[in-house]
């Protein structure tokens, strides 16, 4: 059986660590900075703790390096020493497996496409888990073991991760963050948010069922100019959602544009 080691004991460290147990890979040890973060993963795993960076369990076969991206290349300098024959792997999308080849012979990434947080469980048979290693063996090693926990199962290169995480950061963050903003214009005028729920759905499950830029409605695509115009003056008490709206819109309209030359910016309603 693969001996599992978990680095980092947050939201990955916690989801994932917990996954690997209850799917029979019961992770041996954990390592984190902070005593009680890792005494706490570490009960619930009911596996071995500590907060030394050298102490690995040198007979480890797989450690997985899940901590903040910036913090990922220290950590494998200091943990990798003890385990010279570990593979190690980092659980970041936006971080190149590279940042590990300084201190690792064998290396890669074990990167679960979705995001956690404590208080959701997670659907592990609807999460991509995108893997890559610096061999075939260790590839194929890192595949078995995404299979074991998941469902969906990707080969991906750095390369196509750094854009895969910047699409994710349109998908998730970005979108996110429109309906934050909706939130809020809604709560200035006494309105629920849940008034738009049936909206937020409907758009949703367009943009899986068919091509998203097909699918685009509103008053960018139809080049409504006086309802654009009535919007920004109402957006007038808040400029950087002002400055946002114009620049989404004039991006729908030249998107639209460019993939349909020669059509105005009228033809392209779909509504
Ligand atoms: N959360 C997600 O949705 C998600 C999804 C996919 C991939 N990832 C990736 O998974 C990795 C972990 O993310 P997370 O969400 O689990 O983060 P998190 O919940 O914020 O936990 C971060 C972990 O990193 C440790 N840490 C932070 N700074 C450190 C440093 N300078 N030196 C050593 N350890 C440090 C923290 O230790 P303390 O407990 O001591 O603070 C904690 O154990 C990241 O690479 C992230 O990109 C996250």
């Amino acid at each position: 059986m693969t001996k599992i080691a978990i680095i980092g004991s947050g939201r990955i460290a916690w989801h994932l660590g917990r996954r690997l147990k209850a799917k029979g890979l019961p992770p041996r040890q954990v390592i984190s900075r902070t005593a009680a973060h890792a005494e706490s993963l570490a009960r619930t795993l009911q596996c071995d703790w500590t907060d030394d960076w050298s102490a690995l369990m040198p007979d480890i076969d797989l450690a997985i390096i899940a901590v903040r991206d910036d913090a990922i290349g220290d950590v494998a300098a200091q943990v990798a020493p003890a385990a010279p024959q570990t593979l190690f792997v980092h659980t970041s999308g936006a971080t190149p497996g590279t940042v590990l080849a300084p201190h690792c012979a064998r290396f890669g990434v074990f990167y679960p496409l979705q995001s956690f947080s404590y208080d959701r469980v997670p659907v592990w048979s609807k999460i991509p888990f995108c893997v890559d290693a610096n061999s075939a063996e260790d590839l194929l090693l890192l595949k078995k073991t995404a299979k074991q926990i998941g469902n969906l199962l990707y080969h991906v290169d750095d390369k196509q991760r750094s854009s895969l995480h910047v699409a994710a950061v349109f998908a998730n963050n970005f979108t996110n963050h429109c309906f934050a903003i909706a939130e809020k214009l809604l709560e200035e005028k006494e309105l629920p948010f849940e008034l738009l729920h049936p909206l937020m759905e409907e758009t949703l499950a367009k943009a899986l069922q068919n091509a998203p830029a097909l699918m685009q409605t509103g008053p960018a695509v139809r080049g409504d100019q006086e309802t654009i115009q009535r919007h920004l003056n109402l957006l007038s008490g808040h400029p950087e959602w002002q400055k946002l709206y114009s620049s989404m819109t004039d991006n729908i309209i030249r998107q639209h544009q460019s993939e349909n030359p020669g059509a105005g910016a009228s033809d392209f309603s779909n509504e």
